[in-house]
């Protein structure tokens, strides 16, 4: 009769660890084959107006690539690639200063992405955007 008890027992934890298992794996798998939530507003970028502070800046995965928004003092905001056009490292947001540097090379950006100092040859890329109800649309 304890046999048989500890049987049943084995075989429920048995069951169990099986069922862990089937997850632990299955789950990357299924990670991996969903399309990613950005591809269902067809490529576009939705954040919250709030998370872009004035005189901050949100960075944001945006095609495949880094991009940032950027809420001026005066309110007005900015959407921009955050890829550097000297040799495509990301940017970095300097509060203080309210312009992009480039750790790379030390490029130097404008907040609207105007190229001030350093050796990018161009902007950073302006993306397209548009805020409605508290709510901006990039893309
Ligand atoms: S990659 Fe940005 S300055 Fe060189």
């Amino acid at each position: 009769m304890v046999d048989e008890d500890r049987r049943k027992f084995l075989g429920v934890c048995l069951g169990g660890v099986a069922a862990a298992a089937a997850v632990a794996v299955s789950y990357p798998v299924y990670n991996y084959l969903a399309p990613l939530q950005q591809a269902k507003t067809a490529g576009k970028v939705v954040i919250p107006e709030q998370e872009v502070p004035v005189g901050g800046a949100k960075f944001f995965e945006y095609a495949g690539s880094t991009a940032v928004l950027v809420r001026r003092q005066s309110g007005d905001l900015v959407a921009l690639s955050a890829v550097c056009t000297h040799l495509g490292c990301i940017v970095q947001w300097e509060k203080e200063k309210q312009d992009f540097l480039c750790p790379c090379h030390a490029g130097h950006y404008s907040h609207e992405g105007a190229v001030l100092s350093g050796p990018p040859p161009k902007p950073l890329a302006k993306l397209p955007f548009v805020v409605a109800n508290g709510v901006i649309t990039v893309g």
